[in-house]
């Protein structure tokens, strides 16, 4: 849906910046450092770290004309807080949200600020942060869509709400469990606990739970009018591969993390939907 005219943000969707960054070595090197998810997280964490805190300073750069000093990054599942030196780096005010304890204590990080809350239910006000992210957390939680709504509802008007995930059908969605999961999350979450004799950490059904790629465009296509989805892109791929979103079935295979790009009108902008999401 064709929303307005140009907007400063209008640009952002023609030519994101971060497309610029999203060639081929960098989706090597992070799939590279794929491999040490579970025996070394601050190898993946701080490389994904990094590139997130790219992205976010690249849209919000598209989005007001301004870098990321002195804004406030609201960081919903944030677990340990693997992105705050990153944020910090960039001068923002980084703050996870994290329910559990025992993931805010797993890395020994100690981040000034963290709250403790569900995504599903944002301890903080409407319009209270310039920036609010998710990075795989929509997977683990039974409704990521209620968290997207929530997310926005406290970004204020004019900042910007990045939202990603592990899409199901992808060969990651089932994290530990995979590729089990192709014959289905109940089958792989026994599977894993039959052959390594415990509980899979991301277990189907609880901690786990299959969210589709065109869930994430679905959400995208009917958020109100005060919001504009500036992009919808595979989180990880090179700007040449972007175009998987846009074909049903492929994307769900193909896509394996998908992150969606909105920000909230303020009362005097026009508003502009992505062609990801009217071709979706
Ligand atoms: C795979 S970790 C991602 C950590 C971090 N965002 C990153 O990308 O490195 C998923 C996180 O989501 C958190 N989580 C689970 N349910 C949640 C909820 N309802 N609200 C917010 N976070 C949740 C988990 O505790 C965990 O820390």
């Amino acid at each position: 849906m064709l929303r307005a005219e140009q907007t400063p943000s209008r640009r952002a969707v023609n030519r994101p910046r971060f497309a610029r960054r999203a060639t081929l070595r960098r989706s090597l090197r992070l799939l590279g450092s794929f491999k040490y998810e579970q025996t070394d997280p601050a190898i993946f964490y701080g490389g994904v770290a990094a590139d997130t805190a790219d992205l976010v300073k690249d849209f919000y750069r598209d989005l007001t004309g301004r870098s990321l000093r002195g804004t406030i990054v609201l960081d919903v599942g944030g677990g340990p807080g693997y992105f705050a030196d990153e944020f910090g780096k960039l001068d923002s005010r980084y703050l996870p949200v994290e329910p559990d304890p025992s993931e805010m204590h797993a890395a020994g990080l100690k981040v000034a600020g963290a709250v403790r809350g569900s995504g599903m239910a944002l301890p903080f006000r409407d319009d209270a942060v310039d920036v609010c992210i998710s990075s795989n957390v929509a997977e683990h939680v039974p409704r990521p869509w209620v968290m997207a709504d929530e997310m926005l509802r406290v970004t204020k008007p004019g900042g910007l709400m990045v939202f990603s995930y592990t899409v199901w059908l992808g060969p990651f969605g089932g994290h530990e469990t995979g590729p089990w999961h192709y014959l289905g999350g109940e089958y792989a979450a026994r599977r894993y606990r039959r052959k390594q004799g415990r509980e899979p950490k991301n277990r189907f059904g609880k901690s786990l739970f299959a969210v589709r790629a065109a869930d994430g465009l679905e959400w995208a296509r009917r958020t109100p009018e005060n919001v504009e989805v500036l992009a919808v892109f595979p989180r990880y791929h090179p700007r040449w591969a972007w175009w998987l979103v846009r074909v049903p079935g492929l994307r769900e295979l193909l896509v394996s993390n998908l992150v969606v790009v909105a920000t909230k009108r303020t009362p005097h902008s026009a508003c502009e939907t992505t062609d990801f999401v009217r071709a979706g």
